[in-house]
């Protein structure tokens, strides 16, 4: 049924009750509250949703390995992808699939990936959540010029801005990620100064699970019930392929039309790259990992069926385990965010059809993905411990600065401090070993983003923090007209690393910052 189809039988009473039984009614709202961007609509007719299987993102092997690290090799190439059925969508990936594969990591082990960049236009490749030094954190200036361009601003696609200032690679990079950190989600992405939004949304994400001996003591469920959701809502143009609305095609000048300016929303939700899908479970306890790779749009995550269920059950954040669990009814999860969560379908009689659903979506935007429980019940033998590890809390007491960073949109653009992102000038210089207080200020909705090292939220406008700001955080949304108060320790590595708003398209439009770790 074409998208007007779906207006006109949403128009009548009856139709729209059949409709909303099997899924989602109509196309969301241009704009829905709680949500920063303007919704950009398909071209296409939208795709039925639950249709699909849940694709699971292919884990890479290692090219070699040796006693330290692992080898891995990553093509940057487009790739045409059956999402919607009847057409093919070009897509920007990394090796061929969006996500891009998953790499899985341990703790300690180094992780050496070597990207090759056979797309049209620069790259560059950051691990967010990753404890990385400077010169593999994909510092938006360090480009890989396409395998085989000249490196000259001739081809259009932006050479000029790009190496200003920053480390230019030619056709490939190597990066190197120690993974000395926790066992945790992380994911990587395209980080390229001015041009992530369009980067992202047409595939460049993949996920890097971090895996340790603490985690797999535990009695949580592993191999296939381990499941990561990366979400991500994407419009279409016509013709298939993703529908942006870049202020200038040929990718010199960065950002996208001034009626996007506050971000861009698409109306057809993809989980790993599928639209709706489901996913058949059994009765039995599943791990999900879940990631909002969108560019702008925020989900209020519910579980909702026939029968009741226990709802989510957090066991970790951005930054790996929580030491207890929280139960949540609703999760709230802003761009870049990750949740990772245990959901017990023993709840559940065989049969019952579980969706998430997005309560702060509208139309289509309403539905993420279903689970249909499958019986006969199995024996389980997992469990969600009490206490989970050990969790070092940052003490506010013993921090040496104390900063403020304010997000506002300002006449020349989304700014932090007052200003655009000027590459080069920091705004904070941290010295390693030492915690400093950073308060987050907005005027709009920005999830904020620290590079290099993880965060814990000490108060939400002064008060204690909020349900979502548990654990160990990398990424806090930090709604309008909102303060959050985070204690960071910087370790390690020195060098140039950014925070910035993680609305992809306030990034682009310059709303970052350098601070320069001593
Ligand atoms: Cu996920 Cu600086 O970004
Ligand atoms: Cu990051
Ligand atoms: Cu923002």
């Amino acid at each position: 049924m074409s998208r007007r189809g779906f207006l006109r039988a949403g128009a009548g009473a009856g139709a729209a009750a059949a409709l909303g039984a099997a899924g989602w009614v109509g196309v969301p709202r241009i704009t829905e509250p709680g949500q920063p961007g303007v919704l950009l609509p398909s071209a296409t007719p939208l795709p039925r949703p639950f249709r699909t299987e849940l694709p699971i993102p292919a884990v890479l092997q290692p090219v070699r390995t040796d006693a330290t690290t692992d080898y891995y090799d990553i093509v940057q190439q487009r790739a045409h992808l059956d999402i919607l059925p009847g057409l093919r969508t070009e897509a920007w990936t990394y090796h061929g699939t969006f996500p891009g594969p998953t790499i899985r990591a341990r703790s300690g082990r180094a992780t050496a990936v070597r990207h090759r960049n056979e797309l049209l236009h620069p790259t560059v490749v950051h691990l967010h959540g990753g404890h990385t030094p400077a010169d593999s954190d994909g510092y938006p200036m360090d480009v890989v010029l396409p395998a085989g361009a000249t490196g000259t601003p001739a081809r259009g696609h932006g050479h000029g801005i790009t190496t200003a200032t920053g480390s230019v690679a030619h056709g490939e990079r190597t990066y190197l990620y120690p993974n000395r950190q926790r066992a945790a989600s992380l994911w990587y992405h395209d980080h390229r100064h001015g041009f992530t939004g369009p980067a992202v949304w047409h595939g460049l994400a993949g996920f890097h699970l971090i895996g340790d001996e603490v985690e797999d003591a535990l009695p949580l469920p592993r191999g296939d019930r381990d499941i990561p959701l990366c979400i991500s809502d994407r419009s279409f143009a016509a013709d298939g392929s993703f529908a942006y609305p870049l202020l200038d095609p040929s990718l010199h000048t960065p950002g996208v039309t001034d009626r996007y300016m506050n971000g861009v929303l698409g109306d057809v939700i993809l989980v790993n790259g599928a639209p709706w899908p489901r996913l058949r479970v059994a009765p039995v306890r599943y791990r999900f990992r879940l990631l909002n790779a969108s560019n702008a749009r925020r989900y209020r995550l519910t579980l909702e069926s026939a029968v009741p269920g226990g709802g989510f059950v957090q066991i970790g954040s951005d930054g790996g385990l929580l030491d207890h669990p929280i139960r949540h009814r609703h999760l709230d999860i802003s761009p870049a965010e990750r949740f990772d969560v245990v959901i017990d379908f023993a709840a559940y009689p065989p049969g019952t059809e579980v969706r998430l659903r997005n309560t702060l979506g509208t139309g289509s935007a309403a539905d993420v993905l279903r689970f249909d429980v499958t019986g006969p019940s199995v024996p389980d033998d997992t469990a969600v411990p009490d206490r989970l590890t050990d969790l070092e809390r940052l003490d506010p007491a013993t921090a040496v600065a104390e900063r403020t960073f304010l997000f506002q949109l300002r006449p020349d653009g989304w700014t932090v401090n007052g200003d655009p992102y000027e590459p080069g000038r920091a705004l904070a210089d941290p010295r390693r070993g030492t915690v400093e207080i950073w308060r987050f200020i907005t005027d709009f909705h920005h999830p904020v983003h620290v590079h290099l090292d993880p965060f814990q939220v000490v108060a939400r406008n002064n008060r204690a923090p909020g349900p979502f700001d548990a654990g160990w955080k990398d990424t806090v949304d930090v709604r309008p007209a909102e303060m959050v108060t985070v204690a960071v320790r910087f370790t390690d590595y020195a060098g140039p690393f950014m925070l910035h708003c993680h609305n992809l398209e306030h990034e682009d439009m310059a709303m970052m910052a350098d601070f320069q770790v001593r």
